[in-house]
């Protein structure tokens, strides 16, 4: 075994214990849970679910992002079967997978992104039946489509239906970790237009969305004509100048993916100073607050799915990274990150049936302020799988 990729053996059993964890958990919710999805913990623990079909959209003036979760339930199964070779958990990812693939012609977010790449691109991978690949493929042409072209670049429009200007002209650090299901499709289809599009994202993001000090907007608005930076502004961080600790995960997480895609190191090294930034603003603790810049320092809550979402990225610059130091030292801030998630934020608690707890879905809109958010579960077992089991969960 490649020294890089060793594992000391306390390591090895706390990564067990949360995968063993994750096992027993889908087990127990998948007989009580019905046809919805979880999305966020209630304060006594219980899952939150929603119907897959909830799109996207505006209610007048407010924003929904809809049922984004639906696929990382159908990850989350699909890992369960990976770790424990049980066949039911891939009767139950299955069953779950003909709720979810009715979104995939969904054209009212990015989000499709997140639900496909986390469902069918692993379904195809793990089980070889192309019969989810074609559904991700799908998915792949519906965000594609996205794709606003201006006189100085080419985005991805964020939320909702492109006739609403409001979204239109609007694009969020998100959707650079939607990216790889364009990636994905670029090699599956043998269809370079995907990573072109993708590409055009990226670029465009780090030019409108990365400040000098290299933290990030989570959202802008841009002139639809010239391409130019309207404003910049939030939606679920503190404030529009602040910085979220998501948001900067995703982009970590979406310019690496990018770099692997592309072949181009400059990617690499903008993910690098990303994560520089991050690692910097969240300290010894390893997990950070939900808002970089919330003022309320000993009250602020902290986002264990920020760091889930962190590690899974540092662990793609590890795997990148042509210098093996540097490689070795992502590696190792990953690791360091899944082991404050594994001691200090598991749910071990049968009560509550999230894994990680103190995640935040929105502060602002007091939506799972302070659960287990089924994003941060998933990318934790991403993570951890990416150390475990390396290559048996995506193709990427
Ligand atoms: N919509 C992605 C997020 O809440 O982080």
């Amino acid at each position: 075994m490649d020294a890089l990729q060793s594992l000391t053996s306390t390591r090895h059993a706390r990564y067990t214990e949360a995968l063993d964890l994750l096992v027993s958990k889908l087990s127990e919710d998948e007989s009580i849970i019905g046809v919805e999805f979880p999305y966020v913990t209630a304060p006594d623990g219980r899952w939150l679910t929603m119907p897959a079909s909830v799109s996207a959209g505006y209610d007048g003036r407010a924003w929904s992002h809809g049922n984004w979760f639906c696929g990382f339930w159908v990850g989350l199964l699909l890992a369960a079967y990976l770790h424990s070779q049980e066949e039911k958990f891939l009767v139950w990812a299955r069953e779950r997978m003909r709720l979810v693939e009715a979104r995939c012609e969904d054209g009212n977010t990015h989000d499709i992104g997140f639900i496909f790449q986390s469902s069918a691109i692993p379904f195809a991978h793990v089980t070889g039946d192309t019969r989810y690949a074609e559904i991700a493929l799908r998915a792949a042409r519906r965000l594609r489509s996205r794709l606003i072209t201006t006189r100085s670049g080419a985005f991805i429009s964020s939320w909702g239906p492109l006739t609403d200007l409001r979204g239109r002209r609007s694009s969020a650090i998100d959707t650079m970790a939607n990216l790889p299901l364009l990636y994905w499709a670029a090699d599956y289809a043998d269809d370079g237009s995907f990573r072109l599009a993708g590409e055009a994202h990226a670029a465009m993001t780090w030019r409108g969305m990365v400040r000098e000090d290299l933290s990030t907007y989570h959202a802008v608005e841009y002139d639809l004509a010239s391409g130019d930076r309207v404003r910049g502004f939030t939606f679920q961080g503190y404030a529009d100048d602040s910085c979220w600790p998501r948001g900067q995960a995703w982009a970590i997480y979406g310019f690496t993916a990018t770099s692997r895609a592309t072949g181009r190191e400059n990617y690499l090294d903008l993910a690098a100073h990303l994560g520089d930034y991050y690692l910097h603003r969240t300290g010894e603790r390893c997990v950070p607050p939900w808002d970089f810049d919330d003022p309320d320092v000993p009250h602020r809550l902290h986002d264990s799915s920020a760091a889930a979402i962190a590690a899974a990225g540092f662990l793609d610059i590890a795997r990148l990274h042509p210098d093996k130091m540097a490689a070795s030292t992502w590696r190792e801030a990953a690791l360091r990150t899944l082991d404050v998630l594994c001691d200090d934020y598991l749910a071990r608690e049968g009560w509550h049936r999230g894994l990680l707890r103190h995640g935040v879905y929105s502060k602002p809109h007091n939506i799972g302020p302070d659960s287990a958010v089924m994003f941060g579960d998933y990318y934790f077992i991403e993570a951890l799988l990416k150390v475990m089991m390396p290559g048996s969960f995506l193709p990427f």
